[in-house]
């Protein structure tokens, strides 16, 4: 029966009447939003406690051997009540035949909830199949009213990766591009009007001296071939070049010699010289900077493609503009918020926030003696000027912990300076670090060199089973795949604030929770159907009653939970609440194999069955997808 068949037949119900009676009920989308709602309803005349209080107080178990839903019945908290006595009286006026639920087991507070498996496994399965990649999906929770769609959706603002042109995209950044894209599709897949934004480092004194080093080493056909090496390459060059100078000129001090003809021509100056130029818009100056910007961009392009990520817009610290910054300046310093310090301003905050607090976000300079902004001025006038130009809702930062105190400075400034409501909106997202990351070919961390060496590992790893190697369409392809499913899958294993260390041999082997093993479950599923050679008529017209066994009921059991598991996903933020998910559905699949033969099974048996690992092969595909992973069938 469809999920509304079974609503009805249940409780007499209609989804909508369910959806009026409960909060944020919709189990056209959520099955567990009807088991919900028909516990509340048959506990409420059991219990004389209101059913919105029941309703939002069933908890998630542990493991499917402890129920599918608890209720802790102290939870409730009903005054003078014996909680233990209250769960045994309960479970006792509990109906014997409920359509879906089995009487509940009791221990101690604790009521535990089962599904009976026939309604479960006929109604789930249609409702994957039915839904397909949206399964999972809510279109509600974006919703500015919930109600009345016409009222439109809630505008989120991501905004990460933000690497710094010339310099290496390190693993911060890459932690940033996971996790950012990850949550992009997150709010996206929940009803919400997604904005991604990469905030690229690209201004100050360094992009005067890049150029520099052009004018002296640039080759223009290194710079259209590969932009991001080579540019890389003249920014050490002449940062060396930089740093020898300034070694010297330190040393002639010290004899006593007069320097000032060397400093004033010194390429520290010269940079400096040159970015002014850059700031007052000297068009041959912002020509030069432009192109740099725009070739790597291109590339940047191509490396977020292959981690399946795009950016709505390409902006950064070089679209800050220095008319705003002067103007949010002075009404910094007309509210008292920063005050000169031997001719920069810097804001106290020991002086502007009362306790520890005002210690700990320290004395950040906001304008430098000679005038110049700073990465955090730019940072303070970017966010009002979204603000303005978005009318967001809500805004993440993806940026690493390391810059927390960076963060807490800026969104402590906004609200000083009268914007606390725009302050509330904005959210950082930190992760910690990747520890030992380098490459096989050196040392320099480029993105594109890890994916390449990840690559060429899962390569190697492959050919050395060659009947199933010559299989594969497109192994180079495959391995690329695989590569990047392994550096990502190990990224969002742990909580992100936790440090891990990057791990080659761990992240590309096919045993314990890695990406390959992920990749390979759903390879597996995807390979039954091929064996199977059923059609969609086949699947849609099997007999669901005929799956008893327990392995394949408690598939379904863990179906069942996808939209719950994104639901939650959404309070917790975490990569790892999907992967953890994930991996209990692909330790449940493997070990169904054996008492779930499909091919060879009477056909009636065998078309259930694959109905079964049809819908797991939707779910496995929908998390991973989520999570920015390709999901390969062979
Ligand atoms: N480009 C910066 C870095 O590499 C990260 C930018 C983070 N975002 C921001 N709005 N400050 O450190």
């Amino acid at each position: 029966p469809s999920i509304e068949d079974l609503a009805k037949k249940v409780d007499g119900l209609s989804l909508d009447a369910l959806a009026d009676k409960y909060p944020a009920c919709h189990p056209e989308i959520n099955p567990l939003d009807l088991y919900r709602a028909h516990l509340a309803n048959v506990l409420e005349p059991i219990t004389g406690v209101d059913p919105k209080l029941i309703y939002t107080n069933l908890q998630w178990t542990s493991s499917l051997d402890k129920g599918d839903l608890a209720l802790p019945t102290a939870s409730l908290r009903l005054k003078g009540a014996k909680y233990d006595q209250l769960a045994k009286e309960w479970a006792e006026k509990f109906p014997e035949n409920d359509a879906i639920y089995e009487k509940p087991v009791v221990s101690g507070i604790h009521m535990s909830f089962f599904y009976r498996s026939v309604p479960l496994v006929s109604s789930v399965i249609p409702l994957v199949r039915e839904k397909g990649a949206e399964y999972g999906r809510n279109p509600y929770h974006g919703l500015r009213d919930p109600k009345d769609p016409s009222k439109g959706k809630k505008n989120m603002i991501v905004e990460f990766s933000s690497p710094n042109i010339a310099k290496p995209f390190h693993a911060g950044h890459l932690r940033s591009t996971i996790i950012g894209g990850f949550l992009a599709n997150l709010y996206e897949g929940a009803g919400w009007n997604v904005r991604r934004i990469n905030y690229l480092g690209d201004w100050g004194k360094q992009y005067g001296l890049l150029a520099l080093s052009y004018v002296k080493y640039g080759d223009e056909d290194q710079l259209q071939k590969d932009p991001i090496n080579h540019l890389f390459h003249l920014y050490v060059r002449i940062s060396a070049e930089m740093a020898a100078e300034k070694d010297d000129i330190t040393k002639r001090k010290e004899a006593g010699e007069d320097v000032s003809a060397l400093e004033a021509n010194s390429l520290d100056e010269q940079a400096r010289q040159y970015f002014k130029k850059m700031t007052d818009r000297d068009p041959d100056a912002l020509a030069m900077w432009k192109r740099f910007r725009d070739l790597s961009i291109v590339r940047y392009k191509e490396t977020y493609a292959r981690l399946n990520i795009r950016f709505d817009e390409y902006s950064g610290e070089s679209q800050v503009s220095e008319d705003e910054m002067d103007k949010i300046g002075d009404e910094m310093v007309a509210k008292g918020i920063c005050k000169e310090d031997k001719g920069a301003q810097l804001v106290d905050f020991s002086a502007l926030v009362p306790g520890k607090e005002g210690k700990r976000l320290e004395k950040p300079i906001v304008r430098k003696k000679d005038g110049t902004a700073l990465y955090l001025t730019r940072d303070i006038s970017e966010l009002l000027n979204r603000d303005k130009k978005y009318n967001f809702d809500h805004m993440i930062y993806v940026v690493a912990s390391a810059q927390d105190l960076h963060l807490k400075q800026l969104f402590k400034i906004i609200e000083l300076l009268g914007h606390k409501e725009i302050a509330d909106k904005c959210q950082h997202i930190n992760f910690g670090l990747v520890l030992g990351m380098s490459t096989r070919r050196g040392t320099v961390k480029f993105l594109d060199d890890i994916l390449r060496d990840v690559a060429d590992k899962m390569h190697e790893t492959m050919r050395k089973n060659e009947t199933k190697y010559n299989q594969v369409a497109d192994p180079a392809g495959t391995a690329d795949t695989l590569g990047i499913s392994s550096v990502m899958v190990q990224d969002m294993s742990g909580k992100r604030i936790n440090n891990y260390t990057f791990n080659m041999e761990a992240m590309t082997s096919f045993e314990g929770d890695t990406g390959p093993y992920l990749q390979y479950a759903h390879a597996r599923v995807s390979s039954i159907r091929r064996k199977a050679n059923l059609s969609d008529e086949d699947l849609a017209s099997a007999d669901l009653s005929l799956l008893t066994e327990p392995h394949a009921v408690n598939i379904v059991r863990m179906l069942a939970q996808w939209p719950d598991q994104v639901q939650n996903t959404l309070k917790t933020l975490e990569p790892t609440t999907v992967l953890t998910y994930l991996f209990k559905m692909t330790h449940a699949l493997s070990s169904s194999y054996d008492h779930l033969q499909v091919v060879g099974s009477e056909r009636e048996l065998m078309k259930a069955r694959m109905a079964l690992y049809d819908a797991a092969h939707t779910v496995l595909g929908n998390g991973m997808r989520l999570l920015g992973l390709s999901p390969v069938e062979r």
